[in-house]
């Protein structure tokens, strides 16, 4: 990583608390950035550079709140705004990483514009799936107390847990072959980049792999 973007990362470091947003997802997002941009032409390397390092600053509110009102996305956007001030960064620059990062989140329904947005969604959803996406949903479910596996219909589970906002009921009764049945497994066909496209059909792959062989050795 370019010495520059240290003192941001540090900055970043601070505000992180849960396992599966922690620094180690922000430096995998970064490198998936890096790599994604080599396959796409006028990449602005330092706007995607430092939305990566950003984009996931206010998770830990969003996480903490108890109001549940806090969307990361848009915290986000605002904290990493005073930070780029207060570094020196251009309003230009600013405002085109504020966009990458308002428009991150699967949920949101915000579509990134700029190409440096949606190599940005692309490579957050790409930490989500294949074997890291699968570290990543268990060492969440190991926080929150969850099985590791439901044996449910996806529609039935959809009608017990989940809100008509598409929000969890409740986190300790969801699963991550619920999580990836209901969101992850569709993650390839939101992708904007034909590289991460190749890259989640085979990671998507392993996932439906890992899932059939965990019922297959919990139910024989
Ligand atoms: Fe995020
Ligand atoms: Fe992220």
């Amino acid at each position: 990583m370019e010495k520059k973007y240290n003192e941001i990362l540090s900055i970043v470091q601070k505000e992180l608390s849960c396992s599966a947003h922690d620094i180690d997802h922000i430096l995998r997002v970064y490198n998936l950035c890096s790599y994604l941009s080599k396959y796409e032409e006028n990449v602005d390397e330092e706007v995607l550079s430092l939305a990566a390092l950003l984009h996931d600053i206010a998770r830990a509110k969003e996480d903490s709140d108890s109001t549940r009102t806090i969307k990361h996305e848009v915290l986000g956007s605002i904290m990493a705004e005073k930070i780029l001030k207060d570094k020196g960064y251009s309003e230009e620059k600013i405002q085109k990483i504020k966009h990458c990062i308002l428009c991150h989140r699967f949920r949101s329904g915000n579509e990134p514009k700029t190409i440096e947005g949606k190599i940005l969604f692309d490579a957050d959803k790409l930490d989500a799936i294949g074997a890291v996406g699968i570290a990543r949903a268990y060492m969440l479910a190991g926080e929150f107390g969850q099985s590791i596996y439901l044996d449910m219909s996806p529609e039935e589970y959809k009608s017990k847990n989940i809100m008509e906002n598409g929000i969890i009921n409740d986190f300790s009764k969801h699963t991550v072959n619920m999580e990836y049945e209901l969101k992850l497994k569709n993650v390839g066909k939101k992708l904007h980049t034909k590289k991460a496209k190749e890259m989640a059909e085979e990671r998507l792959k392993f996932m439906n792999e890992f899932f059939n062989a965990l019922k297959r050795d919990i139910f024989k």
